[in-house]
């Protein structure tokens, strides 16, 4: 009995998880990702610069900008080794390889959007001009890190993954006689040329796909041909079995003699046929 209940225990610990281990999850640094503008509250000889830093989806700092839209100026650092710690509110973000100590210490906002904290040290952003100052600053939070919410695209374009894509991707591509383009490649005029579609099925656009048939031109068929004598008005089956949920090859093959039928073969008749009878039953 000890023994089982010992087994039960490690089998719930397996399966439930134990209780002193962090919850699974993304880190929570996560929650950093995004593009948040960062505003110097005393910008000093930066003055006029309007800087950025991307966060990716741990969290973690992947990207400082500066752009300086009196005259377009623009200094852009890439970060690959930066580590990003949330605990509770307050976080840290290290710069281990840049000389000095480039370290920001800060508070994350209740709604999680902006933080304000100071930077130990002034980050060279690559272009002396362009340099994050140290001291206090405050980052807001401009977009949740989907590419596509600082990209406006034009007429007929849309964003994707962060790039404006034509929304049709034939219209600006011109193909050579004979071809046609379909999602944006030039591919022969007539798909179903070399394609052989088993029976009742027909070539669409290069892709077998049932026959749709018509329950009018059946239920014609069905009359035209004395159906009726031998599987009922309504084929409902009489002398002949009921033809209520039959399918179209059986039909085809009935009729065309490639199954023996006591009713004899059908001059002339086509999967199409086949097809519109089936719609026909199908509709009764
Ligand atoms: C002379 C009577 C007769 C006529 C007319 C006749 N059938 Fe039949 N049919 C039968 C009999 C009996 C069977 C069952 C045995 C067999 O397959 O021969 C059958 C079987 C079938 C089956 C196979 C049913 C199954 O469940 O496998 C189909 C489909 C069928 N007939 C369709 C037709 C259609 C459509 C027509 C009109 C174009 C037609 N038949 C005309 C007597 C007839």
């Amino acid at each position: 009995m000890r023994k089982m209940s010992t087994v039960l225990m490690l089998g719930c610990l397996f399966v439930c998880g134990c209780p002193f281990m962090p919850p699974p999850g993304p880190p929570p640094a996560a929650v950093l990702e995004g593009t948040w503008s960062v505003i110097p509250e005393d910008p000093g000889e930066f003055e006029g610069w309007e800087y950025e830093a991307k966060f990716n989806s741990n969290g973690d700092l992947v990207e400082l900008s500066g752009v300086r839209p009196e005259d377009g100026a623009t200094a852009r650092l890439t970060i690959d080794d930066a580590t990003t710690e949330l605990e509770g509110s307050d976080v840290v973000i290290t710069l281990p390889d840049l000389t000095g100590a480039r370290v920001f210490e800060g508070t994350l906002s209740d709604d999680q959007n902006t933080m304000t904290g100071s930077v130990t040290d002034q980050i060279d952003l690559g272009d002396l001009e362009a340099s994050l100052p140290g001291g206090e600053l405050t980052f807001e939070r401009i977009t949740n890190g989907d590419p596509c919410d600082d990209v406006t695209c034009e007429v007929g374009e849309s964003c994707v993954d962060g790039e404006c894509i034509p929304d049709d991707p034939c219209a600006d591509v011109t193909c050579d006689p004979g071809t046609v383009c379909v999602d944006g490649e030039c591919v022969p005029e007539d798909l179903c040329a070399d394609v052989t579609c088993p029976t009742c099925e027909t070539c669409v656009d290069g892709v077998c796909e049932p026959l749709q048939g018509d329950p009018v031109a059946g239920d014609a068929f069905y009359a035209a041909n004395s159906c009726a004598a031998c599987h009922g008005d309504n084929a409902e089956g009489a002398f002949g079995p009921s033809l209520i949920g039959t399918d179209c090859i059986t039909n085809y093959n009935e009729l065309s003699g490639i199954e023996e039928h006591t009713g004899g073969t059908v001059d002339g008749v086509t999967e199409q046929d086949a097809a519109d009878l089936v719609a026909w039953y199908d509709s009764l």
